[in-house]
């Protein structure tokens, strides 16, 4: 059996499509089970099992893990993020799991430190000291995070970032998912890292030239000082300190260490990754 934790999230939801295109059933584990049951279409529910459970409840995901052999993982982020993950490998050694899948994120750098990714790199070597086989996925800026923009370019026709012109690795959330549906159902490895990009980089002002052309109306990238993005995230985006500071450590790296495309999503799916145009064309409606 297939366990997912993070089954409500942005890869966890596109994983469990896949899994249920494939035909193979999972169980799906959230702190809010009939949240998540509500959410599913009827094929879905025929094929997923959906289980109760709280990482920071241990009987909870003891009880959620029995039959499983194959673990998904992607928490969202948070200040305990080492904790509850570490609770989770610890809990699927006691429950016989035998192959754990966990979302982390680009390397941790010395030069342009980002504090999660330095959360991932602990919580990678609790997984290797662990004794399961594992798969760490390591994507680079979700597609999905574009959307964050589209109320100010709906009403502006501007959005804002700190990272000037640098050029960065975006990917669909979807080929994410679908890395992990390959490597659950297929690829039963141990120790493979996977980094995980679409196929071409892109800076902010190109997306604003993308949006441009796909909008029909000037779209505009301001580009503002580290110190006023965090005060704007937080003061009007009402985002809690350490998640602004991930925003401007993120976006600090990128100015400093140059992002480069990988080749994993062909390698692994024998495909083209989904390309950020398409993205923005679904999407454009949102940005309208
Ligand atoms: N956004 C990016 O661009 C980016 C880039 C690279 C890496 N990442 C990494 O991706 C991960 C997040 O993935 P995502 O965006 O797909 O997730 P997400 O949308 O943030 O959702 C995460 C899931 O975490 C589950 N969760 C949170 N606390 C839990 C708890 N105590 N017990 C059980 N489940 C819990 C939630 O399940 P319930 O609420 O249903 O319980 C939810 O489904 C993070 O670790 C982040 O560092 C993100």
């Amino acid at each position: 059996m297939i366990g997912i934790i993070g089954a409500t999230g942005t890869i966890g939801e596109a994983l469990l499509k896949r899994l249920v295109e494939l035909d193979v059933p999972a169980r799906a584990l959230s702190r809010e089970p009939e949240k998540l049951r509500a959410r599913l279409g009827e094929k879905e529910r025929s094929m997923i099992e959906v289980a109760s459970a709280d990482a920071a409840e241990p009987e909870s995901l003891r009880q959620s893990l029995k039959g499983v052999s194959q673990l998904f993982m992607a928490m969202s982020n948070s200040p305990k993020q080492i904790e509850l993950e570490t609770s989770i490998i610890q809990i699927a050694v006691e429950c016989g799991v035998e192959h754990l899948v966990k979302i982390s994120s680009p390397a941790f750098e010395e030069k342009a430190p980002v504090a999660i990714a330095g959360w991932h790199q602990e919580i990678e070597r609790i997984l290797s000291d662990s004794g399961l086989q594992y798969t760490v996925l390591r994507p680079y800026a979700f597609m999905q995070n574009l959307l964050r923009f589209a109320p100010t370019i709906a009403a502006q026709n501007v959005f804002f970032g700190s990272m000037g012109d640098s050029s960065c690795n975006f990917i669909d959330c979807r080929d994410i998912a679908d890395v992990a549906a390959e490597v659950l159902t297929n690829r039963k490895s141990s120790g493979q890292i996977y980094t995980l990009t679409g196929s071409e980089t892109f800076s902010y002002p190109q997306i604003a030239s993308m949006l441009t052309d796909l909008l029909e109306r000037p779209i505009r990238y301001i580009n503002i000082p580290s110190q006023e993005l965090y005060r704007n995230l937080i003061e009007q985006g009402q985002l809690p300190p350490w998640i602004a500071n991930h925003v401007i450590e993120i976006q600090a790296m990128a100015t400093v260490i140059p992002e480069r495309p990988t080749d994993t999503i062909r390698h692994l799916l024998n495909r083209e990754p989904r390309t950020l145009a398409a993205f923005l064309h679904e999407h454009k409606e949102a940005f309208r």
